[in-house]
């Protein structure tokens, strides 16, 4: 063979082997997508060579970010919430009545993701238009320059600020009228801070609905059912999943291995095993063909050293009854194929249990991240139409 001929043969196999997405038939697939799956993972697979170099974490992801850009229906502006950078969507329309309010946090595994990204820059644009709402979108810290409590703690004290009469006053919000909801990651700081707020004394305004989008709840079991059926898709394949969720503590290796295997735990943390035990918190239905192990605890000393994921601001399925009870109506989107699906199912369980009213969501045919795609720039049917779902039951309920 010529060398010109190998060169042609390693440059298809190179090329198969990116644009092959290992989707299940249910889901939509299209070359959008798969384009953006593409970048998604030569980004993922570029990173460890980018920071060698001395490149800034995750920089070809800036390509995503768009400029604040006011037009004639809203005024967009980014600004600083208590030195915490949010980017704020404000209707243009003179409104006769105050506003109801979303308080959103992006997702992106507490390491990526921006306010300025166009899928949440989108995102704010929807619900000016569809609620007539003020939509904060924060700009947390993120890791691996900043790992827990840095990003729980800077969404937190913009909420706070957020919330106080002055600030309210000033944007038009309705204090009785708002929402805090996140994707993912900011489906896991979502719920924390909701968790939070309740019992902080210093605030007076309570929430009126939270909405958590695929969020990721816990960091003690690595092998739910969804972990185990889901491990290899894209977008967030097991592995990206366990490296966020260990960075967001440590840039120490050590936890993202133990965590991998499931060997992270320690024997003093097993008594919080129970507010994960998917074998009593998961529908039949999701259980069905697998055996419940419960975590091992071979690396002990991983959990001393980093205790963060033992913490309820980290995971909020660590939460006592007593701290669930008294939070607001609460929305949870799951999707079928996801490492965090059972994550949010879980948190459904506990919630009813502890009499909180709940909305549940689940996309049989959505994958993690695929609210995303309903931008102009992927433009996928399932996700325009769950989008726009979503942005009804808003409406309704805010
Ligand atoms: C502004 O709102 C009007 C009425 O809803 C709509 O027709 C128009 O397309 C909007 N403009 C932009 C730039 O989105
Ligand atoms: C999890 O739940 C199952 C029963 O559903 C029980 O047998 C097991 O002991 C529980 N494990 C832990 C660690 O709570």
């Amino acid at each position: 063979m010529g060398r010109k001929s190998l060169c042609l043969l390693i440059s298809c196999v190179l090329l198969a082997y990116y644009l092959y997405i290992p989707l299940p038939d249910k889901i939509e697939v299209s070359w959008k997508l798969m384009l953006t799956s593409v970048f998604f993972r030569i980004e993922m697979q570029l990173e460890p060579l980018l920071e060698m170099l001395g490149f800034k974490p995750f920089l070809l992801m800036d390509v995503l970010e768009v400029p604040p850009t006011s037009d004639e229906n809203v005024t967009v502006t980014d600004t600083l919430f208590n030195n915490v950078p949010v980017r704020v969507f404000v209707p243009k329309q003179k409104s006769s009545t105050l506003r109801r309010a979303v308080f959103y946090i992006h997702g992106g595994g507490w390491a990526i993701g921006s306010a300025a990204w166009i899928i949440y820059d989108d995102l704010g644009r929807q619900m000016v238009e569809k609620l007539d709402a003020v939509v904060v979108s924060t700009n947390y810290r993120l890791a691996p320059q900043y790992h827990f409590p840095t990003q729980f703690e800077d969404v937190y004290d913009t909420l706070k600020w957020f919330l106080r009469k002055k600030v309210l006053a000033e944007y038009g919000v309705d204090p009785a009228r708002i929402c805090v909801a996140g994707d993912s990651a900011g489906g896991n700081l979502a719920a924390a801070v909701n968790q939070k707020i309740l019992n902080d004394p210093e605030v007076k305004i309570k929430i009126k609905i939270q909405s958590l989008i695929y969020p990721a709840l816990q960091a003690l079991d690595m092998d739910l059912p969804s972990y185990r059926e889901n491990a290899h898709l894209p977008f967030l394949p097991k592995y990206l999943m366990v490296m966020f969720w260990s960075m967001y503590f440590t840039s120490d290796k050590a936890l993202e291995e133990a965590m991998l295997t499931n060997q992270h735990n320690s024997v003093e943390s097993s008594h919080l095993f129970k507010f994960v035990n998917w074998s009593t918190l998961l529908p039949e239905r999701f259980k069905k063909g697998h055996v419940y192990t419960h975590p091992i605890h071979e690396r002990s000393d991983l959990a001393k050293k980093f205790s963060g994921f033992l913490d309820v601001r980290a995971s909020p399925l660590l939460a006592e009854d007593s701290m669930l009870k008294g939070l607001p109506l609460t929305h949870i989107l799951t999707c079928q194929y996801d490492v965090l699906r059972d994550d949010g199912l879980m948190y459904l369980s506990r919630l009813k249990a502890a009499g909180v009213q709940v909305v549940h969501e689940h996309v049989e045919n959505g994958f993690h991240g695929f609210l995303s795609f309903g931008s102009p720039l992927i433009d996928l049917k399932v996700s325009r139409r769950v989008v726009n779902k979503y942005l009804k039951w808003l409406k309704e309920n805010l």
